[in-house]
């Protein structure tokens, strides 16, 4: 089987540490530094010389006359205070290049095994438009799915609808206000009532932050509000008929924006789907003593004696007995278990609500729910303005998502017209280019850095087709397209590397597998976005020194021609994982 590269390098530490008698579990070589340090090294000699009671430089010298019989290592090379430098050898960068380009799975480890991961993400709530708020979360979210997928997952995407709780009261009591004659009030005709909503989307999206803002400043409509969801949450036919219609209007428009995003749900289950849950659970952890009742409310106890910080208890049920956001997710949870082989559930949730999520898992595990699978919360920062704020639109309302990705399709319009890109594109095909141009930079900018810290907004800088963006990770794949296309399906097989700037780019695709797998283990597709971008940089930088269709030998034609090919697939999978779309042409 193909390994990626530094497990390849690793794997033949290990070997050399065991024959050794050193422990392997130190075996582990970096990417080097410097070109002139070769291509990995290994600095371990250094941390065992106490331990082995040996000079680092004595231990080094052993290691690398061990390793120098490898035939993958061209040079093995003890340096300063006992560093181990190794070199590949092209010959088996050339093998390994060709072993990778044929293998279907370009290389990545399975490290899923058929295991079931469930991401939650998305998370929009019933009769609120989403706003960027929700953007990182889908992104992040979609590209944490394909890369589980990628890496032999079965994965089950889930966006959590947020139907259940009280803004529903607060609308079906503003609804009233408005209409109090709707036969959704009144027992509808004989028990049977509409299933058409009362208001058009654009209404439903401007009632709930009115129908918010009269509960906060009215105590009486708050009260009202209340009284709806509890009769909601009891079964009333009419606002039962009423919540369904509100949700289905209202997830007709959210499901466009999924798509448009390129953002696929196997499930819409929402807090909703587990209503008939919540009480029998709420009462075995009552009767098992995992809750306990504090000033009426049920709460379960979780903080431990090495918290660095107090976490407070959970809280189970309110006073009047009205569930909330973490017992929904306990139910939702308990739910999920029953998935044959799960072993994962990935939350894509706002860093703001970690001490939410730190709280549902620790009384998971009080209370024996999804025992055995691992529950990861996966936080993000905000998006932010060019003031550093959370971005909020000129006349400082909450942006919907529609209005920031139109905002970068339109500046990616003005950019394909101010310059060569999209030529030989009619008006349509100019849109569409815009769109993915527009998308891409959007998606790259949200993935690429550390995802807890937030980032800003800048059309400006995202939608450029130089430096570290989404349009110059996809003109590198088109690029790449366009000169295979020319080349004819010439003979295209990687052979040895000769120059610097190819051994780099090879070295690069090798590192494909563990890339991804690093993304995983650490839940960062932006550890694959950069990856990427390096990729492109490197192909960009052997493109201007070697000459690829130009090249009179043969034998060095058809291997760039490898190069390119083993790159372009490599580039087009990082792309797909990060859900960034190449379009045809640029
Ligand atoms: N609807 C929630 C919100 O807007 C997000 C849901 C996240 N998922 C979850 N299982 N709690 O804050």
């Amino acid at each position: 089987m193909f390994l990626s590269l530094a497990s390849h390098v690793d794997a033949s530490l290990v070997s050399v540490f065991a024959a050794l008698g050193l422990p392997t579990a130190l075996a582990r070589a970096q990417p080097s530094t410097r070109p002139d340090f070769g291509d990995f090294q290994c600095n371990a000699a250094l941390a065992l010389a106490r331990d082995v009671g040996r000079p680092p430089r004595v231990i080094a010298e052993d290691i690398a006359g061990l390793l120098r019989q490898e035939a993958m290592f061209a040079a093995v090379e003890v340096a300063g205070p006992g560093f181990v430098n190794l070199t590949l050898a092209g010959t088996f960068l050339a093998t390994s290049a060709r072993v990778m380009v044929a293998h279907a799975r370009l290389g990545l480890p399975d490290t899923g095994r058929g295991r079931l991961v469930i991401l939650d993400f998305g998370g929009p709530n019933v009769a609120k438009p989403l706003h960027v708020g929700h953007l990182r979360s889908l992104v992040l979210g979609e590209s944490l799915r394909r890369i589980h997928g990628a890496l032999g997952w079965r994965t089950l995407g889930d966006a959590h609808l947020g139907d259940w709780g009280l803004q529903m009261g607060m609308l079906s009591s503003a609804i009233r206000h408005r209409d109090p004659s709707l036969a959704f009030f009144n027992g509808g005709v004989n028990e049977v009532f509409p299933s058409n909503a009362p208001v058009t989307l654009d209404e439903l999206e401007h009632l709930y932050p009115e129908a918010a803002a009269a509960c906060r400043s009215d105590a009486g409509r708050m009260a009202e509000a209340r009284a709806d969801t509890a009769a909601l949450q009891a079964g009333d036919p009419g606002l039962l008929a009423l919540w369904r219609s509100l949700r289905a209007l209202s997830l007709t428009s959210q499901v466009a924006d999924f798509r448009e995003l390129g953002v696929v749900f196997d499930a819409l289950d929402g807090e909703s789907d587990v209503r008939d849950a919540i009480t029998p659970l709420v009462e075995r952890l009552r009767a098992s003593g995992v809750a306990r009742e504090s000033d009426g409310a049920l709460v379960v106890d979780i903080a431990m004696a090495e918290d660095a910080f107090e976490v407070p208890p959970l809280l189970l049920a309110k006073r009047d007995g009205a569930a909330l956001y973490a017992t929904t997710d306990l139910a939702t949870l308990e739910a999920r278990a029953m998935h044959e082989g799960l072993a994962r559930v990935v939350y894509v949730v706002d860093q703001r609500q970690a001490l939410h999520f730190e709280q549902v898992f620790r009384a998971a595990a009080k209370a024996g729910i999804a025992a055995g699978v691992e529950l990861i919360h996966v936080g993000f920062g905000t998006v932010n303005g060019r003031d550093g704020r959370p971005f909020k639109t000129r006349d400082g309302g909450v942006a919907r998502l529609t209005d920031l990705i139109d905002e970068a399709v339109d500046k990616a319009a003005e950019r394909i017209e101010g310059s060569g890109y999209g030529r030989e594109l009619d008006a349509p095909g100019k849109l569409a280019l815009a769109r993915s141009i527009g998308l891409g930079a959007v998606k790259f900018a949200d993935l690429s850095g550390e995802r807890l810290s937030g980032y800003v907004f800048d059309v400006e800088r995202l939608v450029a087709f130089e430096g570290r963006t989404g349009p110059y990770l996809q003109y590198a794949c088109v690029r790449l397209r366009s000169l295979l296309a020319k080349a004819g399906g010439g003979a295209a097989e990687p052979g040895v590397p000769v120059a610097d700037s190819e051994r780099a780019l090879v070295i690069a695709c090798l590192g494909f597998g563990d890339i991804v797998a690093e993304s995983a283990r650490l839940m960062q597709p932006g550890v694959l976005a950069e990856y990427a971008f390096g990729l492109a940089q490197r192909f960009s930088r052997f493109y201007a020194e070697c000459p690829v269709l130009a090249e009179p030998d043969l034998d060095i034609r058809t291997s760039r021609l490898g190069f390119c090919v083993l790159t372009l697939r490599v580039l087009e999978r990082a792309l797909s994982l990060l859900a960034i779309d190449v379009p045809e042409r640029m």
